[in-house]
């Protein structure tokens, strides 16, 4: 048999995809949307009141969240990258996520942490595909070998009109804006409407939650669907990650 991504069957016997562990005790959350949404505050949020459950959580982020994939984060997000082309910029992703996974997020989960990620695979699939010019078919490729087998069991999608999301990403930089933070209107638009529509094709994994209510409106609204979609560990106190 040739060795190969393409169908997974001989994945044992490749060093290119590793199979995740056969039994995954705590439940990997993602929390998605365009710049600005409250992502990154939600995913504090959200771990904090886990915690106060007696749930083990741990917050975690992309590009990032493994010590390689936080190099990797920063060179991209400075466009370092730019030059290779989308492809490559693609696989640099993926490389930072296989990272993040091997080393982060599966121990977590096999030690019984929650897992909550700001941003992970339907950012790329947004962001891509906003940019267009890479092949669809690269990119699904491209997520199967780099996720293989752990998704997430619930996606939180923070959604917000592309002029809120800006205004609010503005007041909270302290520095210049990064490369996608200074793209058009138009292109953070298309954004949300990706996003959208990825939560209309997976109802069964994704929440959109109107991220235009107050913080704390928008922590119950999170929790309400954490609590209904998502069986809670029987609780033994306060827990930590
Ligand atoms: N519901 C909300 N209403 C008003 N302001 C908010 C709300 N949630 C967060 N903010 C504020 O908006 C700014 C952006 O929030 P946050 O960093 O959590 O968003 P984000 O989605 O992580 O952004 P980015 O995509 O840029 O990482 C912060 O200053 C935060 O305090
Ligand atoms: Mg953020």
């Amino acid at each position: 048999m040739t060795r190969g991504i393409s169908d997974g069957s001989d994945a044992v016997a490749s060093d290119a995809v590793r199979d995740p562990p056969a039994v995954a005790h705590g439940a990997f959350i993602t929390m998605e949307g365009g710049e600005g949404g409250g992502k990154s505050t939600q995913v504090g949020a959200l771990v904090a009141r886990l915690r106060a459950r007696g749930v083990p959580a741990l917050a975690t982020r992309e590009p990032g969240g493994s010590e390689a994939a936080e190099r990797i984060r920063s060179a991209l997000l400075a466009g370092r990258f730019e030059a290779l082309g989308i492809r490559a910029e693609a696989l640099l992703f993926a490389a930072a996520r296989i990272d993040h996974l091997d080393r982060t997020i599966r121990p977590a989960l096999a030690r019984g942490s929650w897992v909550v990620c700001d941003r992970f695979h339907d950012s790329t699939r947004a962001y891509q595909g906003v940019h267009g010019g890479v092949d669809a078919a690269f990119l699904a490729s491209l997520e199967r070998v780099s996720l293989a087998g752990t998704r997430p069991a619930l996606t939180l999608i923070l959604d917000v009109p592309a002029a809120i999301g800006l205004e609010r990403a503005a007041l909270r930089r302290s520095g210049q804006a990064d490369r996608y933070e200074r793209q058009a209107i138009d292109f953070h638009h298309r954004l949300r409407e990706l996003f959208l529509a990825i939560a209309a094709r997976e109802p069964q994994r994704c929440v959109v939650v109107d991220a235009t209510q107050a913080p704390d409106e928008v922590e119950q609204a999170i929790w309400d669907a954490v609590t209904h979609r998502l069986t809670m560990p029987p609780t033994a106190g306060p827990g930590g990650s």
